[in-house]
């Protein structure tokens, strides 16, 4: 059953239906400056992540594991992390938990990307149910599967409804996190999966979340996605699915709400598709941004790396535009904002 919905994930978040909703980046613009005063070769890209030095401020997000074309999947995106020098998330690791035959499909993460840091994965719903001697286990296993740096508990109530199969199961959850932050030895990141954290859910984070992956709307969307799986045997929830395709918080609207309140490292995810959208994301106040679906398609037609490189050129040229040497100063880079994003942040008090 996981197996089969694992790769269902995969073929559909392939397809365009998968892909909704607005971002939001298109919203900030990079005021150009036509007097860098510095050599495109010069921009310095590089970024510190989790005590590790990377080739730039990108991380390949959180996708597979557990089925034999995850483990392909898996293999292609670490050899190309390992190569351009970016960590990587994997999948929820439930499934190589439950199921020693899929842990293959995870440990060639650590095989093929020994260098780069890793991020474990584990979903909010899973551990709301367990006792807490039990998530320790779940947790420290997910983390030695693959020889994380970090461990990453990914929020998805949306998807859950929407899951056929769906653990729509929160009460609880943030005392969960509480308890791994205090339990586990690697810093915890919380994320979404394509609808937002907002500052609220940012606020009550803070000091318990060592990242935010803010997984905003305006990729891909599981709503979409478990939607079209519940088609053919739940027409209803399929039908309802299509009211909430684009529910949730637009990724730049997201980075604002989080930055508001918490005082740790922003990862912006959710519809970003260039090296241009991760600029915008990171003079919004993000401090690194990833994608899934784009790599995922990659990883498909085994060009994983000559995507990571399309990445890099792309926030190299928007350094060099604005005249930003580094990655700190393409942070403070002069930019304005459309009227509908300033106005949501007047709306909500951030601005
Ligand atoms: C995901 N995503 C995801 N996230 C997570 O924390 N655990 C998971 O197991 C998965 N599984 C998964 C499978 C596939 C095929 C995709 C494309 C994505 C969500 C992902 O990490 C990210 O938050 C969203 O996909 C939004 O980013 P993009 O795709 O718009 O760049």
């Amino acid at each position: 059953m996981i197996d089969k919905r694992k790769n269902d994930h995969i073929y559909l978040a392939s397809a365009p239906e998968s892909q909704v909703g607005d971002s939001w980046l298109e919203d900030v613009v990079l005021i150009h400056k036509a007097l860098p005063e510095l050599d495109l070769e010069e921009v310095d890209t590089k970024a510190d992540f989790l005590g590790r030095r990377i080739s730039m401020p990108f991380i390949i997000g959180a996708m597979t594991g557990g089925t034999e074309l995850a483990e392909k999947i898996n293999t292609r995106l670490a050899k190309a992390a390992e190569e351009v020098g970016v960590p990587m998330y994997v999948g929820s690791q439930r499934i190589g938990i439950l199921k020693p035959e899929a842990r293959r499909s995870f440990e060639v993460v650590k095989q093929y990307a020994p260098s780069v840091p890793k991020i474990a994965n584990l979903g909010a719903p899973q551990i709301a149910r367990l006792p807490e001697g039990e998530i320790l286990r779940w947790a420290e296993e997910a983390v030695a599967m693959i020889d994380a740096a970090a461990l990453a508990v990914h929020l998805n109530p949306a998807q859950e409804v929407f899951q056929p199969e769906g653990e729509p199961y929160f009460k609880g959850v943030l005392d969960k996190l509480k308890f791994i932050k205090s339990a586990l030895k690697v810093p915890l990141v919380v994320k979404e999966v394509g609808n937002g954290i907002s500052r609220e859910v940012a606020q009550a984070l803070d000091g318990v979340a060592d990242i935010i992956d803010v997984a905003g709307l305006g990729g891909t969307s599981f709503v979409a996605i478990e939607g079209l799986r519940a088609k053919p045997e739940a027409p209803q929830l399929y039908e309802v699915s299509e009211d909430f395709r684009t529910w949730g918080i637009p990724t730049a609207a997201a980075i604002c709400e989080v930055r508001s309140a918490f005082k740790g490292p922003i990862i912006a995810s959710g519809g970003i598709r260039s090296g241009l959208d991760g600029a915008r994301a990171l003079s919004l106040g993000a401090d690194f941004f990833s994608a899934s679906q784009p790599l995922l398609k990659a990883a498909m037609e085994d060009r994983v790396v000559e995507a990571l490189r399309k990445i890099h050129m792309g926030l190299r040229t928007a350094m060099f535009l604005t005249g930003s040497a580094n990655v700190e100063e393409l942070k403070r880079a002069p930019k304005v904002l459309s009227p509908r994003l300033e106005g949501w942040l007047r709306q909500r008090g951030i601005i």
